[in-house]
């Protein structure tokens, strides 16, 4: 799971997508650097404990060329996110691990919104959203 930061949408894509299958390797990371080492934001703690999973262990870290051979699937939250692995890619087998999490939901916008600069109800949404995708992974990939 990536986003920008690994402090909003990714560490709750990871938590969302975990509670729901224990069996999957599940991990998050961010394409930008500058909140390596800190935990998730409050707002993005409190909305994932509101909804019953414990987001608050998880640090930040930055997406690194090693993921391509870890995992099997990279799902990006925004077309942003998406392009900036694209670009670090060096093969096609690469390539083919990087999705849009939200495609395989039939919605026209794709991209998660970023809600760093919001509200809560920004995080509110953005968790109904990864809900949706999670379930979708574990239904389609
Ligand atoms: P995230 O949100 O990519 O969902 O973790 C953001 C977190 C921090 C910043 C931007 C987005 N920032 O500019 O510091």
């Amino acid at each position: 799971m990536v986003c920008l930061g690994n402090i909003c949408r990714s560490p709750l894509a990871e938590g969302i997508l975990r509670s729901k299958c224990d069996t999957l390797i599940v991990d998050s990371a961010g394409t930008a650097s500058y909140h390596v080492g800190e935990p998730p934001d409050h707002r993005a703690i409190n909305v994932a404990r509101k909804n019953g999973i414990d987001i608050s262990n998880l640090r930040a870290r930055q997406f690194s060329i090693n993921d391509f051979e870890e995992f099997d699937f990279i799902f990006a939250m925004d077309t942003n996110n998406y392009k900036d692995i694209i670009n670090l890619t060096k093969s096609n087998e690469h390539k083919k691990k990087v999705f849009l999490i939200l495609d395989k939901l039939n919605q026209s916008n794709q991209n998660v919104p970023d809600p760093y600069y919001g509200g809560d109800e920004g995080f509110n949404k953005v968790f109904n959203l990864l809900k949706k995708a999670c379930n979708a992974i574990i239904e389609k990939y």
